[in-house]
């Protein structure tokens, strides 16, 4: 008898759990709509930042375009913050919904995590400080570059190092890029030229210049692999693209208009 309840009761767990592993795992139930969480790398501005002075909200461009389509599919948004490089394996085991972090949809992620279609697309920008000389890619000749862990600004020093004979370091956060630039440690880094500029703005002693780079570009929304909110979140991506709202979240994060 004692076993059979045992039984009983370890099927009841094992389907409670089966349950919570769907794709809103993450959700929790109460004020009427549903949470997803989205998982993020909060050092991104304007996709995704923190303006400490005013509070230690997450805020921009990818935070809006997730409660818009969120919102639109009745649910509420949590945001997370967590190290870029980590992301993917968030989505994996279930401690965010979908992904916006300004993320690239890599052949090596798609292996991992399923992608909207593209939302927003940008370059690559090398940052130095002003008086460095570097102003081209062959500047960088003998130059220790910095990128953040896990990103395709990290894959792209690679491919540069093919060809120029440059130190790679990595840093988890943007901002810790910035700093080492400024200190000295770092003579340039890589980040994304959306990003970048603002940087350029605000750091006077600061300069960057664009590059081509072949392969992927452009951001994209990443879920769970099979999870059922790619298709919806992507539907209602397609009608913010026709109708103009996204076009109005560019112009109010980026101030410009999509590439
Ligand atoms: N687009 C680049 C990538 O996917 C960099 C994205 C970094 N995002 C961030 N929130 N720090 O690798």
């Amino acid at each position: 008898m004692k076993k059979v309840l045992i039984l009983l009761l370890t099927m009841v767990m094992a389907i409670g759990l089966a349950a919570c592993g769907t794709s809103e795992k993450a959700s929790k139930a109460g004020e009427g709509k549903k949470v997803l969480v989205m998982g993020t790398s909060a050092d991104y501005a304007p996709f995704e930042y923190i303006e400490t002075e005013k509070s230690d909200e997450i805020i921009g461009f990818d935070v809006d375009l997730a409660k818009a389509i969120a919102g639109k599919l009745g649910y509420k948004v949590e945001v997370k913050d967590m190290e870029f490089n980590g992301l993917v394996q968030a989505l994996k085991s279930g401690q965010a919904d979908f992904v916006l972090a300004g993320m690239t949809p890599t052949e090596k992620r798609k292996k991992n995590v399923d992608f909207s279609d593209i939302y927003y697309t940008a370059g690559f920008m090398i940052v130095s400080k002003k008086d460095s000389g570097i102003n081209k890619l062959e500047d960088l000749k003998g130059k220790t570059v910095g990128v953040q862990l896990g990103s395709i600004q990290e894959g792209q020093a690679k491919e540069i190092a093919k060809t120029i004979d440059i130190k790679i370091e990595d840093r988890n956060r943007i901002p810790d890029l910035i700093q080492e630039i400024k200190s000295g440690r770092f003579d340039s880094a890589i980040i994304e030229d959306t990003v970048a500029k603002g940087y350029l703005t605000n750091e006077k002693d600061l300069a960057g210049f664009t590059f081509e780079a072949k392969g992927v570009e452009g951001s994209a929304i990443a879920f769970p692999k099979n999870s059922d909110l790619t298709e919806k979140f992507n539907q209602e991506l397609k009608k913010m693209k026709e109708n103009g709202e996204l076009d109005k979240l560019v112009v109010k994060w980026f101030g410009g208009e999509q590439k």
